[in-house]
């Protein structure tokens, strides 16, 4: 299968391209490289030994993007491309639906232009807002806290209305909890931008030397020690979980929503204390206010991936910490 992937020099998107390349897919992958480095697409080469297509293009360039649809066969999309940040999404919202929005109106109306018909769409648990029960499941009321998580929601509306005027149409969306780790080489990972909003990024620098201590924001929730818990995913069992959504998708048409997380929580000191274990070393921290906007607990029910997609997630915390750290110390500047 020939297979477009947006977003696919971006931390997810990469590890996913690996995956599709060593089953044997072709990959075309689209980046305007905001938040990534065309040194990725060596890096992808280095483990496969397959190289992806490349094109720099930003998907809110109707007419670039139409321009490669007509010169290209796709089977199917899997569309990474977006911007992510919760914090920089509160302080810049017209650039995050702009951006988000309009990317996404763009693709769809090439795939519809050239029946292209299978699409895997990157959502996320924020669309659970304030989780109505935990774990939590497909069915929970959905709502947001934040620009970026509305951009989430608005876009599996639109998804869910494009799908019913197109029955020919199939489209899965996957709802990410929290991806973290790299690949396994130590060759693809996570790089952000200035100071890590997320958990392990930043642990990983106050393991590094390049932070004095984690900040823990906040141990006064209703948690057993008092700090925010999560699912955390490797990003490789999350990639994965891309393929068996794109063999779903070539099954039957309409639109299905699928949470990918491990069903399992764990809180921000258990996830630093994971982390001394692997780098081999006591890491400072300090308790400080609860982070605006911030849950208290988030695990997924993964029910529905097991029985629809027949995945799992398979790599413990332990295995997420040892694969990050790797990569952190062979790639201390990150991939830029
Ligand atoms: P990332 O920033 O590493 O990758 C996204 C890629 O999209 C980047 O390479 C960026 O350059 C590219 N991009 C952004 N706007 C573009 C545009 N207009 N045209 C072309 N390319 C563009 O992010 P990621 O962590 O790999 O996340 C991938 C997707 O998964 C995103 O949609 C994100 O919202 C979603 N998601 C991520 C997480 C997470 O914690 N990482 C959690 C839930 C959902
Ligand atoms: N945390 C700290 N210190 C830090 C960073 C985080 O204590 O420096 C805590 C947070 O308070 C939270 C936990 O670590 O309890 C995880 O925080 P992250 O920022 O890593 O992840 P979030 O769950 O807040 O958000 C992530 C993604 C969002 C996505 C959400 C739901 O960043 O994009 O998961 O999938 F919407």
């Amino acid at each position: 299968m020939h297979i477009l992937v947006t977003g696919g020099t971006g931390y997810i998107g990469s590890h996913t391209v690996v995956e599709l390349l060593q089953q044997g897919d072709r990959v075309t992958i689209i980046d305007n490289l905001y938040n990534s480095s065309k040194k990725v697409v060596d890096r992808i080469e280095a483990i496969t030994k397959s190289r992806p297509d490349f094109v720099k293009l930003d998907l809110c360039d109707q007419d670039k993007l139409e321009n490669l649809f007509k010169i290209s066969v796709f089977d199917a999309v899997i569309h990474f491309a977006g911007y992510k940040a919760v914090g920089e999404s509160v302080e810049r919202p017209l650039m995050y639906y702009r951006n988000n929005l309009i990317s996404t109106l763009n693709l769809l109306t090439c795939m519809k232009a050239h029946q292209v018909t299978k699409l895997v769409f990157s959502s996320s648990a924020t669309v659970y807002g304030q989780p109505e029960r935990i774990p939590m499941d497909e069915d929970c009321r959905l709502s947001t806290t934040n620009p970026y998580g509305t951009t989430k929601l608005m876009i599996e509306t639109i998804l869910s209305d494009v799908a019913k005027a197109n029955p020919e149409f199939s489209f899965v969306v996957l709802r990410y909890f929290n991806p973290i780790g790299a690949h396994k080489s130590g060759l693809i990972g996570e790089t952000p931008q200035g100071i890590p909003n997320n958990l392990t990024p930043y642990i990983a620098q106050v393991a590094t030397g390049q932070r004095d201590f984690l900040r823990v924001w906040g141990n006064d929730y209703d948690t057993p020690d008092g700090t925010g818990v999560r699912d955390y995913i490797h990003v490789v069992d999350l990639a994965k979980g891309h393929l068996k959504a794109l063999d779903y998708a070539n099954t039957r048409t309409g639109i299905d929503f699928i949470n990918l997380g491990t069903g399992k929580g764990y809180s921000v000191l258990q996830v630093l204390h994971a982390f001394e274990k692997a780098c081999g070393k006591q890491l400072p921290y300090q308790i400080l206010e609860r982070r605006p906007g911030d849950i208290a607990t988030s695990y997924a029910s993964t029910k529905k991936a097991e029985e629809v997609l027949g995945w799992k997630a398979q790599y413990d915390i332990d295995r997420m910490c040892v694969d990050l750290w790797r990569f952190a110390t062979q790639n201390p500047k990150g991939i830029r």
